[in-house]
C-alpha cells in the first residue's frame, strides 16, 4: 500500500474560532478513513481544506504526487485541479435533467469527447445500480436513488480520492442502512479511497477501516475500530464511543498495571475504593477518571463474595427499560450514576438496592 493522502500540521481558524488545530494523517490508497465527532468538531473544515474550498493558514497537503496546499510554501491548487469527488449531506441532484445528465455534466463542462463522457457516465451509473434508470428524470426518484446519482456524480471523474460529508444524516434509518452498505461495498469493489464524515459513531464503527475521533478542532485518537472502541486513550473518546459511565476520583496506589482508585461518593458518605488499568503517567494524588461501559458491568440482587478478581459497588436503582434482547438501567451511587446492560429480564423496581462488579480490567482509568 502507497499513501494517497498526506495532510501536515493543518490549521484553520475563522477570526478567534480555531476550527482545526495541527491536523496530521496519513491516508493509504483504497482506505475509508472516518472523521468522526460531535457537531462543531472541524470534520467539515478539515474535508474543505482537503478538497480547495478552504485556504488552511498552516501546513500542507499531498494528495498522491501533488502538494495540493502548502501554506508555508505558497501553495494552493483550485479544487477543480484538485481530482477529487465530493459527496455532501444535501444531496443536490438538478431535478429538470435526467439521471445520466446529472453524472455527465460535470464531464461536459471539462470538455470530455462525447465517446469517453458516455462510457464513463455508465460505467458509474452501472456501479451505483442505475443504469437501468439513465433516462429517467431526477424528479421521479426515491430518496436512495438520489442519493445514489450523487454517488456516481462524486466518482464519475474517476478521482483520487472521494470525500463525504454526512451524506447519511438526512436519510430515515432504513435508507440510512442501504446507502451505508452500499458506499462500503463500493469502496470496496472499486477500491476508491474514502474520506468519510460522520457525527454518528456505529456509523463510523461499521463502515471504517481507521476511525479519527476529534474534539474541539484537535484530533483526539487514530485507530481501527476496535481499538477506538476497546482501548479509548481519553474519558472523551471513551464516552463518545459507546455510552460510558465517568466517576472522578484519585489514585491511591499502582501495582503494575493496575490502579487503585479513590472516588468520592458525596453527601458525606465516604469513598469508594476501586481496581482498575490504565492511567498511564498518573502518580498517587492525581485526578483520574473511571470509565465503566453498561456491558462491562455485573448486576446482582444480594452482595456477592468480596473478592481480589472484581470490584463490588453497592447502588440503588433509579430507573429501568426493557428492550427484549436486553434491559438497561442506571445504578444510583451515592453522588454518581452508573449505567448498566444485561441481557435477561430482571424485576428491578426504582429504589432497589443492587451490587454493581465489575473486573479490574474491565474498568478504565483516565487522566483526562
Ligand atoms: N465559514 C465559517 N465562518 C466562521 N466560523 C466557521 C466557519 N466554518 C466553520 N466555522 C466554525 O469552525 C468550527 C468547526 O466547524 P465545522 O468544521 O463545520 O465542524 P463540524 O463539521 O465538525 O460540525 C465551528 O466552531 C464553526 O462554527
Ligand atoms: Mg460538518
Amino acid at each position: 500500500m502507497s499513501t494517497i493522502v498526506e495532510i501536515a500540521q493543518l490549521y484553520k481558524s475563522f477570526g478567534a474560532e480555531t476550527a482545526v488545530r495541527d491536523f496530521n494523517l496519513s491516508v493509504e490508497e483504497g482506505e475509508f478513513v472516518t472523521l468522526l465527532g460531535p457537531s462543531g468538531c472541524g470534520k467539515t473544515t478539515t474535508l474543505r481544506c482537503i478538497i480547495g474550498l478552504e485556504r488552511p493558514e498552516r501546513g500542507s497537503i499531498r494528495i498522491g504526487e501533488q502538494t495540493v496546499v502548502s501554506a508555508e510554501g505558497g501553495i494552493y491548487l483550485v479544487p477543480e485541479d484538485r481530482n477529487l469527488g465530493m459527496v455532501f449531506q444535501s444531496y443536490a441532484v438538478w431535478p429538470h435533467m435526467t439521471v445520466f445528465d446529472n453524472v455527465a455534466y460535470g464531464l461536459r463542462v471539462r470538455r470530455v469527447p462525447g465517446g469517453v463522457l458516455k462510457e464513463r457516465t455508465m460505467r458509474a451509473l452501472e456501479l451505483v445500480d442505475l443504469a437501468h434508470l439513465a433516462d429517467r428524470y431526477a424528479t421521479k426518484l426515491s430518496g436512495g436513488q438520489r442519493q445514489r446519482v450523487a454517488l456516481a456524480r462524486a466518482i464519475v471523474y474517476e478521482p483520487k480520492v472521494v470525500l463525504f460529508d454526512e451524506p447519511l444524516s438526512n436519510l430515515d434509518a432504513k435508507l440510512r442502512e442501504q446507502m451505508r452498505d452500499e458506499i462500503v461495498r463500493l469502496q470496496r469493489e472499486v477500491g476508491i479511497t474514502s474520506i468519510f464524515v460522520t457525527h454518528d459513531q456505529s456509523e463510523a464503527l461499521v463502515m471504517s477501516d481507521r476511525i479519527v475521533v476529534m474534539d474541539k478542532a484537535v484530533i483526539q485518537q487514530v485507530g481501527d475500530p476496535e481499538t477506538i472502541y476497546s482501548q479509548p486513550v481519553n474519558s472523551f473518546v471513551a464516552n463518545f464511543i459507546g455510552v460510558t459511565s465517568l466517576l472522578e476520583g484519585t489514585l491511591v496506589a499502582r501495582d503494575g498495571e493496575i490502579c487503585d482508585m479513590e472516588i468520592p461518593l458525596g453527601g458525606g458518605l465516604g469513598a469508594l475504593r476501586v481496581r482498575a488499568v490504565g492511567g498511564e503517567g498518573a502518580v498517587p494524588g492525581d485526578r483520574l477518571i473511571l470509565g465503566l461501559r453498561p456491558e462491562d458491568v455485573g448486576l446482582h440482587l444480594s452482595k456477592p463474595d468480596p473478592s481480589a478478581a472484581r470490584n463490588v459497588i453497592e447502588g440503588v436503582v433509579i430507573d429501568t427499560i426493557y428492550l427484549g434482547n436486553f434491559l438497561e438501567g442506571r445504578v444510583r451511587v451515592g453522588d454518581h450514576e452508573i449505567g448498566i446492560q444485561i441481557d435477561h429480564y430482571e424485576d428491578l423496581a426504582p429504589g432497589r438496592t443492587v451490587y454493581l462488579t465489575f473486573r479490574p480490567e474491565h474498568g478504565l482509568c483516565f487522566t483526562d
